[in-house]
């Protein structure tokens, strides 16, 4: 036993840096693969992740990966897009379907955090003023400037598409999103779109959000 300590400890650092260097190669996503998967995505929310207005399919540029995957896991669980009457979100879960595998998600993911994030054009108009005071609720979970707060899980609003904001804040009020118990983080928005008592209150509120970048 004369192995000494000084000769031992460069094989160490050795050691820890290719395991370091390992790990890293096994878990950076594999963006090209979600290049690929993102595809069927594309023909519905664009090629950018744009959004598409004409089917009802919102922007996913610039949307945080953990919110993201959490709708997906939202889908696939059947929290969302399984309420009778909710259209476009049962066009949307068997997409989520054909991501089979946490690898796969976790690609696509990376893949939707390279597309450039836009503001989109405002489509809703309302009474700023009045739905800057409804939006202090909000402000709590959302952020004051809409910019989102990931340990409330509450996902950032400003320069999201107006309309689907609209359609969502609806679905949370007529019980289409949000509904199911297991939905830990829709169940905490549900009871807040019952705040806003009126659609010209929804549209206020988002006329102030429009003015969020
Ligand atoms: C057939 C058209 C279509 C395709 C293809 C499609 N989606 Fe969707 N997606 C929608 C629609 C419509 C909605 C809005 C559902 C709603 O109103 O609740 C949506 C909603 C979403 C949402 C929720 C966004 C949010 O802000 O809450 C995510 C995430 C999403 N899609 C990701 C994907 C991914 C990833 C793919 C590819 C695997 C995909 N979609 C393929 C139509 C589509
Ligand atoms: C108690 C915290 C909390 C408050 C207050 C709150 N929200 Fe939310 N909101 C959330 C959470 C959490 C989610 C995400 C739910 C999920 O992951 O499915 C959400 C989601 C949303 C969405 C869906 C976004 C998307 O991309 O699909 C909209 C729109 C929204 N909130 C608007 C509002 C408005 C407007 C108010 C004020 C009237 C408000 N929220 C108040 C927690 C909150």
């Amino acid at each position: 036993m004369n192995l000494k300590l000084a000769n031992l400890i460069p094989a160490v650092a050795v050691l820890v840096t290719f395991t370091a260097t390992y790990s890293a190669i096994v878990q950076a996503a594999d963006t090209a693969a979600g290049q690929a998967a993102f595809a069927i995505c594309a023909s519905c929310h664009g090629q950018q992740g744009e959004g598409n207005v004409a089917l009802n399919a919102p922007k996913l540029a610039g949307h945080e990966s953990w919110y993201l995957r959490r709708q997906l896991e939202a889908y696939q669980a059947g929290f969302r897009g399984t309420a009778s009457g909710d259209t476009y979100g049962m066009q949307m879960r068997p997409m989520a379907m054909t991501v089979s595998t946490p690898e796969a998600l976790e690609n696509l993911l990376a893949y939707i955090d390279t597309l450039p994030a836009t503001n989109s054009e405002p489509t809703v108009t309302g009474d700023v003023a009045a739905g800057q005071a409804a939006y202090a609720v909000c402000a709590a979970c959302h952020g004051q400037n809409g910019e989102g707060n990931e340990p409330l899980g509450g996902p950032h609003l400003a320069g999201l598409d107006d309309w689907y904001l609209v359609q969502q804040i609806n679905n949370y009020q007529n019980n289409l999103r949000g509904y199911d118990p297991k939905d830990k983080f829709g169940k905490q928005m549900r009871p807040m779109a019952d705040t806003l008592t009126s659609a010209k209150a929804v549209d206020d509120v988002v006329a102030f959000i429009n003015t969020l970048k």
